[in-house]
């Protein structure tokens, strides 16, 4: 057991001491606590051990972060974890300080050390938090937890649900977390993908709901490296916001819905089954489909069918970047097994594939295959930019710009919806377009985190 601050406080009998003493001084005590915690918890069904995760709060998925848009966030970051950490508040469009990028924005806090993080929410919508230090085994091992930005008026359904989706690769007889994160396999091909997949902590999560409600569904994707192929299945379903942003039209579920590493997607869903049937969210897998969250129909929730739901406010404007006066930026992504990635830079040399593979790294950007101190780009505040991202290699990549949305461009010129993370398909490529409205040191990196490690992360500086 390692000693913690609280502990310390604890037994020099100080803790509560702040009453009586001037005000301004225990001032700072009064921030909201987040501690990241070892916890034990029964993951897998009954008849398995309980397996020990590191979570917010103790808990799987971690704390629920709520709080309404425009507004303030302070949480005093408590690391209680035999490691070193950092939280990083993943889609908010954030004082770069604040980030939680150890390394970059910040210094990893030490096991029985604090931070505190304050900023403001200018955005509503679905947002997480996670570990940013060793990210591929800190998330792995349970670190994350939702971030929601309330609408100031909120959207007409009749409640809502967090779904986090995640998988875990678990030792089946210990119901321990497998400890390889390093593995160089997991490192080369797609990244780390489990055996166990869950939402909410929950393997077989069933919700009740009545027939004709109508529920607003905050998917997240917390997994390492799985990409969420879902489909609807007696739910009539609208994609309302994507990665935290309102489409300015709510768009018809019809098909299979994907959700990369680090994506989130709200839906608004009307529930079509009939008492005592149940409706579901699928999982679709490739031998065999399986129920993600079953919805449990009991009661009715009206008898008629209501009108398609209006657009969710849209969130404080963002203009969009003139394509023709865009500073151009590409970037080239290679390696990974069956990449045919020669050799690539590593602590300033040129190295074989082999070699860099003997030092973990599998990838590279640009030919670099780690995190240098030159940025990808040297951006001016207010500057529209176009970034083209190659995919020379066999797998995806779930590719998330800290700090900014972007928009994809498609092939006829014209401007998607607001992302921070696209998923770019093996040997795709796919363009970006943004203005730079945030300054600071963002991280550009792939959040199949394994990937991230061994050699998928550079960043911007924005000035
Ligand atoms: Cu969600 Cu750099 O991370
Ligand atoms: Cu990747």
């Amino acid at each position: 057991m390692i000693a913690t601050r609280r502990d310390a406080l604890k037994l020099a009998g100080l803790a509560g001491l702040g009453a009586g003493l001037p005000r301004g001084l225990f001032a700072a005590e009064e921030i909201p606590e987040l501690a990241a915690q070892v916890a034990r918890l029964q993951l897998l069904p009954d008849s398995y051990p309980q397996t020990e995760v590191w979570g917010y709060g103790g808990t799987i998925p971690g704390r629920e972060i709520r709080l309404g848009q425009g507004q303030r966030l302070r949480r005093r970051f408590v690391n209680d974890l035999p490691q070193a950490s950092s939280i990083h508040w993943h889609g908010i469009r954030i004082d770069n300080a604040m980030d939680g990028v150890s390394g970059l924005t910040q210094d990893a806090v030490a096991p029985g050390g604090t931070f505190d993080y304050d900023f403001v929410t200018p955005d509503a919508g679905t947002y997480w938090y996670h570990a940013h230090n060793r990210s591929w085994e800190q998330v792995a091992r349970g670190l994350h937890g939702p971030l929601i930005v309330d609408e100031a008026e909120a959207p007409d359904v009749d409640r809502e649900e967090v779904l986090i989706l995640d998988d875990w690769l678990l030792n089946p007889e210990t119901g321990q977390i497998d400890d390889s994160f390093d593995h160089p396999m997991m490192m080369s091909h797609g990244g780390r993908t489990g055996n166990y997949v869950t939402t909410n902590g929950r393997y077989n999560l069933s919700l009740p709901v009545r027939r004709h409600e109508r529920l607003r569904l905050r998917l997240i994707n917390a997994s390492n490296a799985r990409i969420f192929p879902l489909r609807l299945s007696r739910l009539e379903g609208w994609i309302v916001a994507l990665d935290g942003m309102p489409l300015a039209t709510p768009a018809p579920v019809e098909d299979v819905l994907v959700l990369g590493p680090a994506q989130r997607t709200d839906l608004i869903v009307d529930v079509l089954a009939d008492e005592g049937e149940t409706a579901d969210l699928v999982h679709v897998g490739d031998a065999e489909n399986f129920s993600q969250v079953v919805f449990t129909v009991s009661g009715t929730a009206s008898q008629t069918r209501r009108a398609a739901p209006v657009a969710l406010p849209p969130n404080p404007k963002m203009d969009r970047p003139d394509l023709a006066g865009a500073t151009p930026l590409r970037l080239v992504m290679s390696g990974g097994a069956m990449g045919g990635m020669d050799s690539a830079i590593l602590n300033g040399e040129r190295m074989g594939f082999r070699e860099l593979a003997a030092a973990g790294r599998f990838w590279a950007f640009n030919g670099v295959a780690e995190m240098t101190d030159t940025p990808l780009a040297d951006l001016g505040l207010g500057e529209p930019v176009r970034l083209e991202i190659v995919n020379d290699t066999v797998f995806p990549h779930a590719m998330h710009l800290h700090g900014m949305h972007f928009r994809e461009v498609s092939k006829d010129g014209a401007l998607g919806p607001l992302r921070d993370t696209i998923l770019v398909g093996g040997r795709e490529t796919r363009e970006i377009a943004f203005i730079v409205d945030n300054p600071g040191d963002w991280l550009f990196h792939c959040h199949m985190l394994g990937h991230a490690a061994s050699g998928m992360t550079t960043w911007v500086r924005v000035t």
